[in-house]
């Protein structure tokens, strides 16, 4: 059998933080799939199939990773249908720790089969979060370091269409 995670998030857009963590968790497990998820917290840019899509050509080089959207429900049953023994989180920051640590022993009390790894970026991505992206990109500036070139021309464009 697989070893399968699932790597969860808003994903709005997909960073190289992202994509950072993603690439170090295929080296422990063989399949990934990143399950894009509403966090009731968050107002989105991007409708969840415009970043299914930016995802799924971003991660296309990359060996055994799929892309799924979670419309509704609960994360730990979702981890439980798909048969992922993992939930792949990424920690920048100590501040990062209270919030994923609370859902972390929620999610094994909602489904004990599952564990959830944390894994650290590149220190160069310790800065870089969605919401920083999002607000940089619309005001004009440059995220290019940040972020694919595939998320970079998603964002040019939907700046423009903001504008229009
Ligand atoms: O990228 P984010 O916004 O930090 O990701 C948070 C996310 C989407 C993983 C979390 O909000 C989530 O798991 N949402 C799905 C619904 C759910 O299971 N909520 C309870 C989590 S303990």
């Amino acid at each position: 059998m697989k070893r399968l995670a699932i790597y969860p998030g808003t994903f709005d857009p997909f960073t190289n933080g992202h994509l950072d963590v993603l690439e170090r968790a295929l080296t422990i497990f063989e399949q990934v799939i990143v399950v894009i998820a509403e966090n009731s917290k968050k107002q989105t840019l991007f409708s969840a199939q415009e970043r299914c899509a930016m995802i799924e050509t971003v991660t296309e080089p990359l060996g055994g990773v799929s892309v799924e959207v979670l419309h509704s429900g609960l994360l730990a049953e979702c981890a439980r249908e798909m048969g992922a023994t993992a939930i792949i989180r990424g920690v920048r920051q100590v501040k990062d720790f209270e919030y994923e640590f609370q859902m972390s022993l929620l999610n094994r009390h909602l489904n004990p089969e599952v564990t959830t790894v944390f894994l650290m970026p590149n220190v160069n991505y310790t800065y870089v979060a969605s919401s920083i992206i999002k607000e940089v990109a619309m005001l004009g500036g440059d995220v290019s370091k940040f972020v694919h070139p595939h998320v970079l021309t998603m964002l040019e464009k939907k700046c423009m269409e903001q504008k229009s």
